[in-house]
């Protein structure tokens, strides 16, 4: 009898999770706190269920979002590697934003556009055929547009 109804309490925390993130874009801590009160149940069972299910983020979505799909056939094809230099390159793991809140980098299950991978998406826009010399001019155009505004924001 115990089973089904902590099987019911995880689907409704992982449902109320869900509504927080898509709203918000990530699970605040004033929210983990909410959601604890609310279902009689400890942060850190709360965080113990969100930290299983690796597509909650704790920290708010950077500018520029990146995804680097890690489905079975762009993992294959080279995402791994991929998402390892990604990781390098910005200095944080997926999941984190940079400090300068630039960049947040996560990883996604299949995209369903596997005849393109290794595919990543950056600001929802889906770059197929992914290596690491695109990834660099991407995130080199991206760097360039963000100054192109800064200096027009300051004119
Ligand atoms: S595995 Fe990456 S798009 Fe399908």
């Amino acid at each position: 009898m115990l089973e089904p109804s902590r099987e019911a309490l995880v689907s409704e925390l992982i449902s109320s999770l869900q509504k927080i993130q898509l709203r918000l874009g990530y699970i605040p801590q004033e929210a983990i706190q909410w959601l604890a009160e609310e279902m009689h149940l400890s942060e850190q069972d709360i965080y113990g269920v969100a930290t299983f299910y690796k597509n909650f983020r704790f920290t708010p979505p950077g500018k520029h979002q990146v995804k680097m799909c890690m489905g079975t056939a762009c993992f294959v094809q080279g995402g791994e590697s991929l998402l390892s230099a990604t990781t390098e390159r910005l200095g944080v793991e997926p999941g984190e934003t940079t400090e300068d809140g630039r960049y947040s980098l996560e990883r996604v299950a299949c995209l369903g556009c596997c005849a393109l991978a290794p595919v990543s998406v950056v600001d929802e826009e889906i770059h197929g055929k992914m290596n690491q010399r695109k990834m660099s001019r991407l995130f080199v155009q991206i760097d360039k547009k963000d100054r192109e505004e800064k200096r027009g924001k300051s004119k």
